[in-house]
């Protein structure tokens, strides 16, 4: 069922409440990558340039208890200075006080809530806190896509109380895109898979062996996949219990016709350490362990990659936090983003961290803002954020 498009509501007079995913991370004060908050800016400027009061929320972190630490003062700064007017911070999400300070709001105003989660009862998706939150507001718009798998009261709850409700501008670009994957892709289709864990994307990759016509494996997860076809990995990170596993999604991916390709060749240290000395190596020696794709696994996976029309990536190829194994990731990532005519979608995560700071980031067709939420949503789960929002 289609979920109500922002554009389709009226926000003049009207007080709105926007679920936004402003869980960035924060250091010593500091917003690290501000991406989740710009990736929402014009759905703010929206509702101020139609007329409505902005009510923002969203969650921080995951507090046990109300904190200074997982305040969304630095978002609320942040949010003053790009949008160039004051964007006040309110003490609590509910509560008298916090209601006079939205009632005290001027159309083309905006205020931010403090973070959802300091209750308890948010994420219990309680109905009496829900209704809380639904008090002095007449509209809702869920923009927070990172969270929509969340059954929470500030994205399912809340909606038994404002019936007028919209998918936000960022809320729709990521159906849009991910739905480009999902729902008839444009053929050829290629998954690039990585990242340390195959039991992390188990139901990714069910889920994708009926979508696409080939997978390409990177990352710790290929070596448990390699020793499964009874491949030497050396020291490798393996998971032991889910060899079996594996020998049936290739199994499973051979039924199909689904192209599975793992790294023909590696780059190795004696340890996943900036100080380690990487060698290129086609066999893994015993006391070694892989730690990026190797040139002729880059090469063949661009080579698959050129071929496609659609490409979904999800989980760095290497580890990729030290520089000398994150050049698969980055030399696969670059050619992908210069392919011309491809729809390339990157999952969020740890793969938009990965390729987030490198001049060609920008070329991707879509990178999504969600971690768990992109995951459950390729995995063909119904997200209850976005289930709220449907008519
Ligand atoms: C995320 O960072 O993936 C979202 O903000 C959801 O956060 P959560 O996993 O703490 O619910």
């Amino acid at each position: 069922m289609p979920v109500v498009p922002i554009t389709n509501l009226q926000f003049k007079d009207k007080k709105v409440l926007v679920r936004c995913d402003f869980n960035v991370p924060i250091a010593e004060g500091k917003i690290q990558d501000p991406a989740r908050i710009d990736a929402s800016l014009d759905t703010i400027r929206y509702i101020l340039e139609h007329g409505g009061v902005a009510v923002l929320c969203s969650h921080l972190g995951r507090p046990k208890e109300r904190s200074a630490e997982f305040s969304l003062k630095p978002v609320a700064e942040y949010l003053t200075n790009v949008l160039g007017q004051k964007v006040k911070l309110a003490p609590d999400c509910v509560g008298d006080h916090t209601g006079k300070m939205i009632e005290a709001l001027k159309p083309g105003e905006a205020i931010l809530l403090e973070n959802l989660r300091f209750h308890k009862e948010e994420e219990a998706n309680d109905r009496d806190f829900s209704h809380e939150l639904a008090r002095y507001k007449q509209v809702y718009v869920n923009d927070g896509f990172g969270t929509a798998h969340r059954a929470h009261a500030s994205t399912v709850g809340v909606t038994r109380f404002l019936s007028e409700r919209a998918a936000g501008f960022l809320m729709m670009r990521e159906l849009d895109a991910l739905r480009k994957v999902t729902e008839n892709p444009q053929r050829p289709s290629v998954a690039i898979m990585g990242g340390a864990k195959v039991s992390d994307k188990i139901g990714l990759i069910k889920n994708l062996l009926n979508k696409v016509d080939s997978i390409l494996i990177g990352g710790a997860m290929a070596y448990t996949f390699l020793k499964a076809q009874g491949i030497a990995v050396g020291r490798s990170r393996v998971e032991d219990d889910k060899i079996e596993l594996a020998k049936e999604l290739l199994a499973d991916a051979g039924r199909k016709g689904v192209k599975i390709i793992l790294p023909s060749d590696h780059i190795v240290a004696g340890a996943p350490e900036a100080a380690a000395t990487p060698h290129t190596v086609t066999e893994i020696p015993s006391e070694m362990m892989g730690l990026d794709i190797g040139p002729q696994t880059v090469d063949t996976f661009i080579a698959e990659i050129a071929r496609a029309k659609t490409v979904i990536w999800n989980g760095p190829l290497g580890f990729f936090e030290v520089p000398a194994f994150a050049t698969g990731t980055m030399r696969v990532g670059e050619a992908l983003a210069n392919q011309a005519g491809v729809i390339s979608i990157i999952g969020g995560g740890d793969t938009a961290a990965a390729i987030a700071h490198a001049p060609w980031a920008n070329k991707f067709t879509h990178i999504s803002t969600g971690g768990g939420a992109t995951l459950e949503f390729l995995e063909g789960r119904e997200l209850p954020g976005v289930k709220a929002l449907e008519v």
